[in-house]
């Protein structure tokens, strides 16, 4: 049955979207995935739920993510954590697309299933068709005893808490320390070093204060958000790590703002979309202070030169030289850690953008919290 999202009580009571709500919980929800998951001794993670040892653990040589909206764009991100942490190969691919193509299911493949509600159809039925080809499934999934988490061989559950909302934010951002928590504990059973992982051990800790201080320049972004609202139409974009970060911004804004907003890799823009860049189509970029840097700014001068608009989310040590752009500074973790902090704000600007033009925000239009028929 369809979730109708008006069958919940809007709000914490308070007058508030829920989504709002559920946005200022995130340092919260972010430090229960974390809790009791951490081994500052040995840098690394542990993860019961998985209930595979480390000689399995191992022996994995590829890791293949699927989830449907916002669980698939944070399944690309941790993709990349994967690889960068342990150096397995993984990708990530929508769930509803992965079931239809008759996939090759290997054996030494861990395949993960992410979903906040665990009853997402797609996600559901691209776990059953794994499983009959004799896959092995993890979950990373929010509500305790669903069906993706109950089809899969085991998994870690988020603690997020209820997420009623239809945009997606607090599962979002406990999904991703979820993949950390999986590559950090994947990587500390091949090559990573113990002081790396103590590094991304720390980083972790520091993220629920971080994400504090991203949300106490709300009255920033609100300000940026006002503006953004005006245009019909803009880009989000980002390079490698900050690729699914600016398709999980694009998704929030046009989801619940109405406006078209696509996302596209930094590095594309000169194949085609640079021709729509004008005045009245803004830019929000993603870009962290990382060994990419400087060919994202060489992108923003491309932008720039056409009069297009630009918002950057960046780090302080991001020097844009003479460029005029608006920008959001958030904290800088560990580069691996940064994407989960650089998704916070495009949250924030997403839901004043809905508010500046009327929008109930927890209800939009034509969408639904959970899909759970095809
Ligand atoms: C719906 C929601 C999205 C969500 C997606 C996957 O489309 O509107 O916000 O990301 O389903 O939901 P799941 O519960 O599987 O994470």
């Amino acid at each position: 049955v369809d979730v109708d999202p008006s069958a919940y009580e809007h709000g914490a009571g308070d007058g508030r979207p829920r989504m709002y709500t559920e946005i200022l919980e995130q340092p919260e929800s972010v430090d229960r995935t974390l809790r009791g998951r951490l081994d500052e001794r040995f840098g690394t993670a542990h993860l019961g739920g998985l209930d595979l040892d480390a000689r399995e653990l191992r022996a994995i040589r590829r890791v293949k993510i699927l989830g449907c909206g916002s669980a698939y764009y944070v399944g690309q991100m941790g993709a990349l954590l994967v690889e960068e942490l342990a150096r397995i190969p993984a990708d990530a691919e929508a769930a509803s697309e992965f079931r239809y193509r008759n996939p090759i299911i290997e054996p030494d493949t861990l395949y993960v299933a992410v979903s906040q509600s665990g009853e997402t159809i797609d996600t559901l039925l691209a776990v059953e068709e794994i499983k009959r080809k004799g896959g092995r499934v993890i979950g990373l999934v929010n509500v305790v005893g669903s069906a993706v988490a109950r089809a899969c061989d085991g998994g870690i559950y988020l603690h997020a808490g209820p997420e009623i909302a239809v945009a997606s934010t607090k599962a979002l951002t406990t999904m991703y320390v979820g993949f950390a928590l999986l590559a950090l504990q994947l990587g500390r059973v091949r090559d990573l070093s113990v002081a790396d992982g103590k590094r991304l051990v720390a980083g972790l800790q520091k993220l629920p204060a971080q994400i504090g201080q991203v949300l106490a320049t709300e009255d920033r972004i609100a300000e940026l958000a006002a503006t953004l609202a005006r245009s019909e139409s803009m880009f989000f974009v980002g390079r490698v790590r900050g690729f699914p970060v600016a398709r999980e911004g694009a998704q929030k804004f046009k989801e619940i703002s109405y406006r078209h907003a696509e996302a596209y890799q930094m590095s594309e823009l000169k194949h085609g979309p640079l021709a729509l860049i004008s005045p009245d189509v803004p830019t929000v970029a993603i870009v962290p202070d990382d060994e990419l840097t400087d060919r994202n700014v060489a992108a923003l001068h491309e932008i720039a030169a056409r009069g297009g608009p630009l918002v950057v989310v960046t780090h302080a040590g991001v020097d844009l030289g003479a460029l005029e752009v608006e920008r959001i500074d958030v904290p800088k973790n560990e580069t691996e850690l940064d994407p989960l902090l650089l998704t916070v704000p495009l949250q924030l600007l997403a839901y004043h953008a809905a508010l500046v033009l009327g929008h109930d925000v927890d209800k939009p239009r034509n969408l639904a919290k959970s899909v759970t028929v095809e």
